[in-house]
């Protein structure tokens, strides 16, 4: 009989703050709560709150690793806690909330407000004067590997582990992260934005931008749809190169 089948006993330690209570302090609760098969943290969360204590906070809304809503730390690793099996950890999981987003309560952590930030900063929707003066025209054809491209990059749940996963934001909290310049890199590729590359320089030209990117490698390692971060990071310094030398 495997462990699993055993039911292992798992020490689930929760960091606990409540930032808009001023008598609480950041203290770590342990529950202990039996395994069962192909069981998640969704799960485990559901069962702490369902069993132990209603005041645990925590976001969930798909459960599908889909609306990035329960990105946390977990054994001190930015993932998203309804896609982790415990089966895969240890029997002692500790969960922190994302660092730098707001804290709301508990692993309750309010990315809206960055990422909105970020996407208004970045203006991350497609530029077309004439479409903006609602010219009448057809969308051009897009060969299909260059939509599938788009696609790819457009997977992005803006669940925040990137983020919390790199040490330049630790040190240029202006700095745009790998979601923003897989952003800039799918407006970029796609030809219904018509920004040209020195629109693009001027957003993402500098320290807080591509260039501030030390190629520390944790957002690819972190980010849970496997985002292809790095070569488009690669792909849009040569772009910011290629510009500044014909300028
Ligand atoms: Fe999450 Fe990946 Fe998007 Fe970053 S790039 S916000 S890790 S999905
Ligand atoms: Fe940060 Fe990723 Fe660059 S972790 S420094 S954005 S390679
Ligand atoms: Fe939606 Fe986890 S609950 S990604």
């Amino acid at each position: 009989m495997s462990e699993i089948e055993k039911g292992r006993i798992l020490k689930i330690n929760v960091l606990r703050f409540d930032p808009n209570d001023p008598s609480n302090l950041p203290h770590m609760q342990t529950f202990e709560i039996e395994e069962a098969y192909g069981m998640t943290l969704y799960i485990v969360l559901n069962m702490i709150r369902e069993h132990h204590d209603n005041s645990l906070m925590f976001d969930f809304v798909c459960r599908a690793g889909i609306c990035g809503s329960c990105s946390m730390l977990v054994n001190g690793r930015p993932t998203l806690a309804c896609r982790t099996l415990t089966s895969k950890l240890g029997q002692n999981i500790t969960l922190a909330p994302l660092p730098l987003f707001k804290l709301i309560k508990d692993l309750s952590i309010y990315t809206g407000e960055w990422m909105r930030g970020l996407n208004e900063r970045l203006e991350t929707w497609i530029h077309d004067k004439e479409q903006e003066l609602h010219i009448d025209k057809l969308e051009e054809r897009m060969e299909p590997a260059l939509a599938d491209e788009i696609y790819e990059l457009d997977r992005c749940i803006e669940c925040g582990c990137c983020v919390a996963g790199c040490g330049t934001i630790q040190m240029r909290p202006n700095f745009v992260g790998a979601v923003g310049l897989n952003k800039i890199a799918r407006y970029h590729l796609d030809p219904r934005d018509k920004r040209g590359d020195e629109d693009y320089y001027e957003l993402i030209g500098d320290e807080d931008g591509v260039f501030g990117c030390m190629t520390l490698l944790g957002c690819e390692d972190v980010c849970p749809k496997d985002l292809p971060l790095q070569s488009k990071i690669a792909y849009l310094r040569r772009m910011m190169v290629k510009t500044a030398l014909n300028n």
